[in-house]
């Protein structure tokens, strides 16, 4: 049969009568042959021409066949080469050693050409089966390597979806509420404020009339006079004014607490021009009861340094958010403080300015406990927390962080010596 694919043989051999024999042989079998008289310039050979066999004799001077089979067998590039000894039909030994260097068969001189030819076919085989071996098993580990790093892929997007969907819910589930609030406030709110106005004219209709009463009937019954007396009228009259006054300015304030509840319970669909300043006292009145002194801790002092600031281009609820996680990291910290060290003020700082043309910087600073160098690096990790069970998720920071940089290409930066209090700093660009 003759082979179709053209395999390379090597023959090193210096013996010009065996030579042509196995030369003859394998030719006629269509194999490629190339030969290696010299036994110097084997290993180069070997190197070059990467045949799929080789034929290699073992008596030969200057360097015997064992020392170039030890050789190959040292070369990454040589060490899978198949290789079969020739050796003299007499010496046993020669081909018990060739075997331990890793030769692979022997055949014996003078050969017999049938035998030789099988076995060699047989090797060739062998080796043509472990090369696809080889490939299969390579192709196999890039398969699963791509698998793995499909799954890694998707596991990171798939926690990133789902701290996304902690927080949309955590958001929307407060901005529901808020939003609910603020609108149930509403519509009895915009009742007293309406009827303000009417009970103020009703009075002053009244009062007039009194006045007249007084003017025209300047001395009235006993009854009447009693009355008036322990009634103190004039005193009544003038603080019913301001009573009305007062009520009118709390009702006030009433819907500017719900403007700007409203405010923070937007939607976030795109992104808009936002007041941040806005946000902020949105966000502190949310947390305002926070800020209050319980207990025996006193109350949290706020400080509010708000530089002139442009509209931010932004997710405005999102922004929300981040203030609220960061004040409320900010009141944690500060209360902490009191309880370990009781330290007697306790301080949230805000600040606000321009940064460069076309950033905006909101510092958060507090003068609680800080945080450790050893803390720091897990910081915006999503689950870290320090708080004890059921006080903190270790979520505010990890979400901030997604919302300023992925989604407003800002920046997030904690800036904190331990037992020195501690700056969280947004930077983000105006549009
Ligand atoms: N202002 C701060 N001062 C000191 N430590 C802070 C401050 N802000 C955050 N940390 C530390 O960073 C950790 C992670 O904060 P993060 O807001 O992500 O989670 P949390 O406040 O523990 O829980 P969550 O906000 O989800 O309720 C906190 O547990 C705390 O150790
Ligand atoms: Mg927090």
């Amino acid at each position: 049969m003759i082979n179709d694919f053209h395999e390379t043989i090597l023959i090193i051999d210096d013996t010009p009568t065996n030579l042509e024999v196995i030369y003859d042989a394998l030719d006629k079998e269509g194999y490629e042959v190339l030969v290696e008289i010299d036994s110097r310039n084997a290993i180069e050979r070997v190197k070059y021409n990467s045949p799929d066999l080789i034929l290699l004799d073992v008596m030969m001077p200057i360097i015997n066949g064992f020392e170039i089979c030890r050789k190959l067998q040292a070369e990454p590039l040589s060490k899978d080469i198949p290789i079969i000894f020739m050796t003299a039909l007499s010496d046993p030994i020669d081909k018990i050693k060739g075997l331990s260097l890793g030769a692979v068969d022997y055949i014996t001189k003078p050969f017999d050409k049938g035998e030789a030819l099988a076995r060699i076919n047989i090797h060739l085989k062998l080796r043509k089966l472990t090369k696809s071996l080889e490939k299969s098993n390579s192709q196999l580990q890039e398969l699963t390597n791509n698998l793995e790093q499909q799954v890694t892929q998707q596991t990171v997007e798939l926690s990133q979806t789902q701290l996304q969907l902690i927080r949309s819910e955590k958001m929307s589930a407060l901005g529901q509420l808020v939003a609910g609030v603020a609108h149930e406030i509403n519509n009895p709110v915009s009742f007293i404020f309406g009827n303000i106005a009417p009970a103020q004219e009703y009075i002053d209709d009244i009062t007039k009339i009194l006045r007249l009463y007084q003017k025209h009937y300047p001395n009235p019954n006993p009854e009447i006079e009693k009355e008036l007396k322990e009634a103190d009228l004039e005193f009544t009259l003038e603080d019913l004014g301001k009573i009305l006054n007062s009520m009118k300015v709390g009702v006030e304030r009433i819907q500017d607490i719900s403007i700007s509840l409203r405010n923070f319970s937007r939607s976030d669909t795109t992104k808009v021009l936002t007041d941040l300043h806005q946000g902020l006292d949105s966000s502190l009145l949310i947390l305002r009861h926070r800020l209050k002194s319980c207990g025996e801790r006193p109350e949290i002092h706020l400080i509010k340094e708000y530089a002139e600031l442009p509209q931010v281009e932004c997710y405005p609820g999102q922004i929300n958010q981040v203030f609220i996680n960061l004040l409320a990291n900010a009141i944690d910290a500060t209360e902490e403080a009191w309880e370990k060290h009781k330290i007697n003020k306790l301080i949230i700082k805000i600040v606000t300015e321009i940064a460069s043309e076309n950033i905006v910087v909101v510092r958060i600073i507090d003068n609680g406990l800080g945080i450790p160098e050893t803390v720091k690096p897990y910081l915006f990790e999503s689950m870290f927390t320090t708080k004890a069970m059921g006080k903190g998720t270790g979520l505010g920071l990890s979400i901030s962080h997604q919302i300023v940089v992925e989604n407003h290409h800002g920046k997030l930066i904690c800036n904190s010596t331990a037992n020195q209090g501690c700056e969280f700093a947004i930077a983000i660009p105006v549009n």
